[in-house]
């Protein structure tokens, strides 16, 4: 059945096909992601007609998880992730541990092992980001506290998933399955050993998260920015976002969603991170359609007829069980039961991490094949139920609030307060920073008029080729006869301009020694500062790139240029006629 399809035809099917069953679900009032896996069916090896190839899509779709990740970490301060912790970090591990022992009931039930159960219970009890996150989108929650507290919820879980698959491998014997191979992680050490190497590497990890990179990443995204050139900027965007990825990968062996998602919350730390949201959003968005095409293309109708008790088993489990206890958690830790029905209904289903665990549990000989069949079916039921499933928690929500008022708006009130009051203060630390640099460039615009001529974007990318400076009372500034090393702009302070024929003064506003640049010659004057004096300097290479970009800037500096060497020929020439002695003075 398999035939040859190229990287072209599995991504251009992908779309066109997810293009047109999108726009049919959203007729049919469906969320588009279901028509996204619909298309995955259809291209699928199960499904007569166009196969397309299952391995290109399934990388195609970790890229989406990946880009989707970072886009989670931008907007995802790890502050954020501390304010959290406290519902999150609980909640998760608990969760993960009464999912997996319901998924290892059900397994024995069904007579399989306590290696499938495992398998099948920690598949079970993890949720999709990709799923939740666009869920929180359309319902305009991913800025709410329950919003956050269920993406936080998710991070711990995949954090923990990332533990589970390291650890795997390495107990696959002792649950009855085969050895891991020899290029899997932890083979061939003792299972201590292997846990404390994958705590080891876990932690350094970490500690480059939270130490190296907020230096590095920020630093190489201004040098990137002063260039100028925005295509340079969206690439090292991705290359900083793959990079990341892949290299925590390959070095750390957290996974690469992990990666990604620390490559985005030390990028969020940079001023220029909403400028890095909006180059990577389209890119995203395409990446994450690939992930839902492809999840429909790995999924085996058969085993609806095979195994359909099966399905409808896990699948209680994943919406009902998993709701449960959620709910329950959240409400045990005295948290409302707004934020508890939320956090419930958000994390009823399971995507990408249990795929990956289900597959590896296969390759180990700990799951039969068919429990990855029904891992996938229930996958792709959870997922085009959830939407659904979020309806119902928000309606049994305003049902629950118009029935017990008093309790719905009382329960865990305190500690929903608390939680907002410290989101909000990180959210009020974020806008000021945001602030500080708006008025920066409103400072700028209204101390040099003569970049009101500039768009913001440019204006933007002026306060990073600023170099400031300063001078001090009787500093020369600029030497006749030297080199043109930048323009300045005069901020605070004044300066003269010695001339043949007199001193002009320059104010806070004025720029000068754009001569020499414009020219490629020599300074035509003498600058000394006359007062304590502040600069921002354009250096030439700066200067030229900028004004090449901009050349109604150009003009305008070129044309205050003709008219000061106008005005100093004259002043020259009167020079020599002493009676007409006068310099009049320009450029403020
Ligand atoms: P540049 O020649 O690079 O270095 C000296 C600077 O003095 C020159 O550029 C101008 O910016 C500035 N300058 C020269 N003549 C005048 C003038 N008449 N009024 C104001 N500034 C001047």
């Amino acid at each position: 059945m398999h035939q040859e399809v190229t990287l072209i035809a599995t991504v251009a099917v992908s779309f066109v096909f997810a293009a047109v069953l999108g726009y049919v679900a959203d007729r049919l009032r469906l969320p588009p992601l279901v028509g996204y896996l619909v298309a995955g069916i259809l291209m699928g090896p199960f499904t007569p007609g166009f196969v397309a190839d299952t391995g290109l899509a399934g990388q195609l779709a970790e890229m989406g998880v990946i880009l989707l990740m970072f886009g989670v970490g931008l907007h995802f301060s790890a502050a954020d992730l501390l304010a959290v912790r406290g519902i999150a970090v609980p909640g998760a591990i608990i969760r993960i541990i009464l999912a997996t022992l319901l998924g290892i009931g059900l397994a024995k039930w069904w007579g399989w092992g306590l290696g499938a159960g495992i398998v099948f219970g920690l598949s079970l009890s993890v949720a999709s980001t990709v799923v939740l996150l666009k869920v929180l989108e359309e319902r305009n929650l991913l800025n709410s506290a329950s919003g956050r507290v269920a993406v936080g919820w998710l991070i711990v879980e995949d954090l923990a998933m990332v533990l589970a698959l390291v650890l795997l491998p390495a107990l696959a014997e002792l649950l009855g399955g085969r050895a891991a191979s020899d290029a899997a992680q932890g083979a061939g050490l003792p299972l201590s050993l292997a846990i404390a190497l994958t705590l080891l590497k876990v932690g350094a990890f970490a500690v480059m998260a939270i130490f190296v990179g907020p230096k590095i990443v920020p630093w190489l995204l201004t040098l990137v920015a002063r260039t100028g050139s925005r295509e340079l900027f969206t690439l090292t965007v991705l290359a900083i976002a793959l990079g990341i990825a892949f290299g925590s990968a390959e070095i750390f062996g957290v996974s690469f969603a992990l990666g990604a998602f620390f490559a985005g919350v030390v990028m969020s730390e940079s001023n220029l991170s909403h400028r890095a949201a909006a180059d990577s959003l389209p890119l995203q968005n395409a990446f994450s359609v690939l992930f839902f095409v492809s999840v429909g293309m790995l999924f085996d109708p058969s085993i609806l007829v095979r195994q359909p008790m099966a399905v409808i088993s896990a699948l209680m489990l994943i919406i009902v069980g998993k709701a449960i206890i959620s709910f329950l958690i959240v409400i045990l830790l005295r948290y409302p039961i707004g934020m508890a029905l939320t956090v419930a209904g958000g994390l009823a289903q399971i995507g990408e991490f249990s795929f990956i665990l289900a597959g590896l549990g296969v390759s180990l000989g700990l799951l039969p094949t068919d429990g990855q069949d029904v891992i996938l079916a229930s996958a792709i039921i959870s997922i085009t139920l959830n939407p659904l499933v979020c309806a119902g928690a928000e309606a049994l929500h305003t049902y629950v609030h118009a029935r017990w008022p008093v309790l719905s708006n009382h329960y865990g009130r305190r500690r929903h307060e608390a939680l907002g009051r410290e989101l909000e203060k990180i959210r009020a630390l974020t806008e000021a920073r945001e602030r500080q640099h708006q008025l920066e460039m409103q400072q700028l615009i209204e101390t040099f008029p003569l970049f009101a001529k500039v768009d913001e974007h440019s204006q933007e990318e002026l306060l990073l080729l600023f170099r400031p400076k300063s001078a001090l009372p009787g500093e020369r500034v600029m030497r006749k006869g030297d080199r043109g090393d930048g323009m300045y702009f005069l901020s605070s302070g004044a300066v003269e301009v010695r001339l043949p024929g007199g001193a002009v003064r320059l104010e806070p506003g004025a720029f000068f020694g754009e001569m020499a640049l414009l020219s490629g010659g020599r300074r035509t004057a003498d600058v000394i500062a006359i007062d304590f004096c502040q600069f921002l300097v354009l250096e030439r290479r700066d200067f030229n790139m900028f004004t090449a970009r901009h050349p109604e800037l150009r003009a305008a500096v070129s044309e205050m240029a003709r008219e000061r060497s106008q005005m100093n020929a004259l002043n020259a020439k009167r020079e020599a006629h002493p009676d007409q002695r006068e310099v009049s003075a320009q450029g403020q």
